[in-house]
C-alpha cells in the first residue's frame, strides 16, 4: 500500500539517524532522510557502519506516534516492521536475523539502528535507521560476512528503486502496529519461516554467562526475546538482545 512518505536526500550527512533525532521535533510521520555518504554511520552496540560513497543505501524512517497509540511494551513490533519490509525485497532471499539484520545465506545485507523515544508508557517517535548494501563489492577486511546485492546477483541495481520498494513493503505493514490483532499476525510472520536459523542448530555464545554452546532457535517472544534450546545443556533460555551472540 502506498504510503506518505517524503524522502529527503542528502549528498553528505555524519548519520542519518543522528540528523533525524536532531530535528526529531519539526519532522513528519513517514519523513525520510537517506544520504549518499555518512561520515560517522552508526552501528548497533557502538560500532561503526562505514560503507562506500554512494554504493549503498543510508537511509533513516521517522515514526511518529500519538499518546497512547503504541504503548513501550510493544515497541517490538517496530523492529518487525522495519526487518519484514527489507526482508521483502524481491532481489534476494532475505532471511531476518534476530532481532533485525537482514542476511543471505550466512551473509549480512542489511543492518539496522532503530532508536525509539517515549513519554510515560507511550512511543512517541521512532527513528528507523536502515543500511543496506547494494552496489559495493569489496568490504573491509574488519567486516566478518558482509555482502551486497551486487555480490549476490552480479547486477548494478538502481539504489533509489530499491528504497521506494522498502517503503512501499513499510507502507503496507504500518497499519498492523495499531491493533492487537494487526501486532500478533505482524509477529507470527517475523516469528516464521523467515526467521534466519530458526529450528536449526547453531554456535552461540551466553554473553552473560561467557560461555558457548550449541544450541536451536524456538523462536522470538512478541517482546522481543529469543527463545533458544541450549543443546549443551538441554535447556531452553531467552535472550535479550546483545546477551547473546551468534558464530556465524
Ligand atoms: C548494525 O550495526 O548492523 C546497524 C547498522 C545501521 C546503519 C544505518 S545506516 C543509516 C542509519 N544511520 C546510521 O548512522 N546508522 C543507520
Amino acid at each position: 500500500m502506498e504510503k506518505n512518505f517524503v524522502i529527503k536526500w542528502l549528498d553528505e550527512i555524519d548519520s542519518t539517524n543522528s540528523e533525524a533525532l536532531r530535528h526529531i521535533g519539526e519532522l513528519d510521520n513517514l519523513s525520510v532522510i537517506a544520504a549518499r555518504n555518512q561520515t560517522a554511520g552508526r552501528g548497533q552496540r557502538g560500532n561503526k557502519w562505514v560503507v562506500e560513497p554512494g554504493a549503498n543505501l543510508t537511509f533513516s524512517i521517522v515514526l511518529k506516534f500519538a499518546p497512547g497509540q503504541l504503548k513501550v511494551r510493544d515497541c517490538f513490533c517496530i523492529t518487525e516492521a522495519a526487518a519484514l519490509a527489507v526482508a521483502g525485497i524481491r532481489e534476494a532471499e532475505t532471511r531476518i536475523k534476530w532481532p533485525n539484520d537482514i542476511y543471505v545465506r550466512d551473509r549480512k545485507l542489511c543492518g539496522m539502528l532503530i532508536e525509539n523515544g517515549s513519554s510515560g508508557d507511550s512511543i512517541t517517535y521512532s527513528v528507523v535507521g536502515i543500511g543496506l548494501n547494494v552496489n559495493q563489492t569489496s568490504f573491509d577486511p574488519s567486516l566478518t560476512n558482509p555482502t551486497s546485492l551486487k555480490k549476490l546477483t552480479g547486477k548494478d541495481f538502481d539504489t533509489e528503486a530499491i528504497l521506494s520498494e522498502i517503503l512501499d513493503n513499510l507502507g503496507s505493514l504500518l497499519p498492523m502496529l495499531e491493533t492487537e490483532d494487526g501486532r500478533a499476525s505482524l509477529h507470527q510472520t517475523y516469528n516464521g519461516d523467515v526467521l534466519y536459523r530458526k529450528g536449526i542448530k547453531g554456535r552461540y555464545r551466553d554473553n552473560l554467562r561467557d560461555v558457548e554452546f550449541e544450541g536451536i532457535i524456538k523462536g522470538v517472544a512478541e517482546n522481543g526475546r529469543l527463545s533458544i534450546l541450549n543443546c549443551t545443556e538441554a535447556v531452553e533460555a531467552s535472550y535479550a538482545f546483545k546477551e547473546l551472540s551468534f558464530f556465524i
